[in-house]
């Protein structure tokens, strides 16, 4: 097959663990004999600085002439703590979240035997924890109307969805709990808001053309306790996209590192592959970050992109190797030795060569 991928390191940690990503893909096209060529474009930080915009419509083109995008992360501390900044690195991810239609973000939470330790929460807890979260992506409060009235005193951000926002996003959610265990939970907080009662209502609409899945309900507020008290529960999680942010962030304890979880994000045109931990400055350039969520999220590529389910397990199988040998970063190694992110990735690009 010819897999034509879109490369978006961004900024921070991103082009390091980008580079990893790309020498597992690289293994794996050789192995499977795949032919694989990658185009570079900008996005973030880099790319205001580039051409003073966070996804230049260069960037765009490319995304939409690839089959797939592997992305890294953007964000920069120059512009955190600055409220008056006009552009933002994070403008780049959501503009090309919204002009790919890139409306459902999928986060599977798994745990490895080995790193189950390393979860803040209760071994017993987490061991054999595995579900899906599926975010919403291009609705909500990070795209509703947004503004400042009463001369700056006042602020708003508008929770707006249509009815076909959410017939999609619960499509797709429903579909994967048939494939998983049938067990979908509808995340929201329809206690309180007309949006959450809008989802609520069509999740009730929808769920007797699935009798196959047993569908909950929760609000927010309870969802987010019970990923701490018993995430075992779960199977296929939806919900919108503010919740969705950070109910993922709290689901990567599960699994013991952010530097473990992969995502894909999946909609109207190419799909992108992307780490969900972040741009993570503090590290940039000290060849220390975990690469094992972005060679996990080109693990989703092959599967999810192009349909290539070996190729997805031979890559998964190769991350689990390097964790069952300690082949880790610093933030997994505890007492054992710590590899540099490159040491990493050259070990999971081998093992693939060799398995
Ligand atoms: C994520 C990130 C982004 C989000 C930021 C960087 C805009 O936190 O992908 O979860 O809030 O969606
Ligand atoms: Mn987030």
């Amino acid at each position: 097959m010819k897999l034509n991928i879109a490369k978006l390191p961004g900024d921070g940690i991103g082009p390091e663990v980008v580079d990893q990503a790309v020498k597992a893909v690289d293994a794996i096209c050789r192995k499977f004999g795949h032919e694989v060529s990658y185009t570079y474009a900008p996005v973030g930080a880099c790319a205001i600085d580039e051409c003073g915009s966070a996804y230049p419509e260069l960037t765009h083109q490319t995304c939409l002439e690839s089959d797939a995008v592997l992305f890294g992360a953007v964000g920069d501390p120059r512009y955190d703590n600055d409220p008056t900044a006009k552009v933002r690195p994070e403008q780049g991810l959501l503009a090309m979240r919204k002009q790919l239609g890139l409306y459902a973000n999928l986060r599977p939470v798994e745990t490895f035997k080995s790193l189950i330790h390393k979860s803040p929460l209760k071994e017993e807890l987490v061991d054999g924890a595995d579900f899906l979260c599926i975010r919403e992506l291009t609705g909500g409060m990070y795209f509703g109307e947004k503004g400042r009235t009463d001369g700056g005193d006042t602020a708003y951000d508008t929770n707006i969805y249509h009815r076909y926002e959410v017939e999609r996003i619960l499509n797709l959610a429903f579909e994967y709990a048939m494939r998983r265990r049938r067990h979908l939970t509808v995340v929201d907080k329809a206690n309180v808001l007309e949006s959450s009662r809008l989802w609520r209502q069509i999740a009730q609409e929808m769920a007797p053309q699935y009798p196959d899945v047993q569908t909950d309900y929760m609000f927010v507020d309870n969802a987010a306790m019970k990923l701490i008290t018993g995430p075992k529960f779960f199977d296929v999680i939806v919900t919108e996209n503010t919740f969705g942010d950070i109910l993922t962030d709290e689901a990567s304890c599960v699994s013991g590192s952010m530097g473990l979880l992969a995502s894909a994000s999946v909609g109207e045109h190419t799909s992108v592959f992307e780490p969900i931990h972040g741009s993570y400055p503090q590290a940039a350039g000290k060849n220390i970050a975990n690469p094992l969520a972005t060679i996990l999220s080109a693990a989703m590529m092959f599967e999810y992109a192009f349909g290539l389910m070996e190729e997805g397990k031979a890559i998964r199988a190769a991350v689990s190797a390097s964790i069952d040998s300690g082949v880790v970063t610093e933030d997994l190694a505890g007492d054992g030795k710590a590899f540099s992110t490159s040491e990493v990735g050259d070990w999971v690009a081998e093992y693939i060569a060799n398995n």
